[in-house]
């Protein structure tokens, strides 16, 4: 179902099920109650100001200032015992660090998938992508552990200029995850994560601030 979120009410399971709103993430995440999600899995923007060589930018792409408030946002919606995976930017570590800190989380992984292709080449060939995974209270331990390293698969980003593809989401799904689990993506860019969550039998509750990609992703999704 796809709704814009000042006419949700987001007050119950089944009206946050399967959901992808249109709005500012820091907006959106304050209707939803407390600890109703059981994994968030997201790829905010990088603060790079990223432009690539068709002109395509990101919002938010150049200030930080929704970092705090979006990660404290995004702490209060998940779980107790619960994770937040979050890719990022290298370059701008300090201030992720310093977000996802205050929330309230603390770093218990960091998963870098290697690429066949290097992004850029300046002082070394850049040839990975990343993320931190993070724990609200004391998750439990998964049976078998997936590995910090992990194969890129290139989206080809027809759908949005850093478009992740589902086989790079969906074993964390798998690995952090139950069936019929709530998965969050507050930056949801063209809908990955919730194509990833439904097709591991999950439910999504993906936000999108940005006019085009929200209605990307809501074609890719219907
Ligand atoms: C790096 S992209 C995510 C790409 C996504 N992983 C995919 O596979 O398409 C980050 C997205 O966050 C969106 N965004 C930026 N600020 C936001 C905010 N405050 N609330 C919701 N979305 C936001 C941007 O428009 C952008 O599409």
């Amino acid at each position: 179902m796809l709704v814009a979120y000042e006419n949700q009410n987001l007050s119950s399971p089944s009206t946050r099920s399967n959901q992808l709103i249109h709005g500012d993430c820091i907006d959106v995440l304050s209707q939803l109650p407390s600890a109703c999600a059981d994994l968030a899995i997201t790829d905010p923007p990088y603060l790079v100001n990223y432009r690539d060589r068709s002109g395509r930018t990101i919002l938010g792409d150049n200030q930080s200032d929704w970092l705090k408030p979006a990660f404290a946002a995004i702490h209060r919606a998940l779980k107790n015992d619960s994770f937040l995976i979050s890719f990022y930017g290298w370059n701008k570590v300090d201030l992720f660090m310093d977000a996802w800190k205050r929330a309230g989380f603390t770093p218990v992984g960091h998963i870098v998938w290697q690429k066949r292709y290097a992004s850029n080449s300046r002082f070394l060939s850049y040839t990975h992508e990343q993320a931190y995974l993070l724990a609200k209270g004391r998750p439990p331990l998964p049976d078998t552990p997936l590995s910090d390293v992990q194969p890129w698969h290139y989206s080809g980003n027809a759908l949005h200029p850093n478009q992740k593809s589902v086989r790079v989401i969906e074993p964390l799904i798998q690995s952090f995850s139950r069936p019929g689990d709530l998965i969050l993506d507050p930056f949801c860019g063209s809908g990955t994560t919730a194509v990833a969550a439904k097709q591991t039998g999950r439910r999504y509750l993906a936000i999108e601030k940005s006019d085009e990609y929200h209605a990307i992703a809501a074609k890719r999704l219907a």
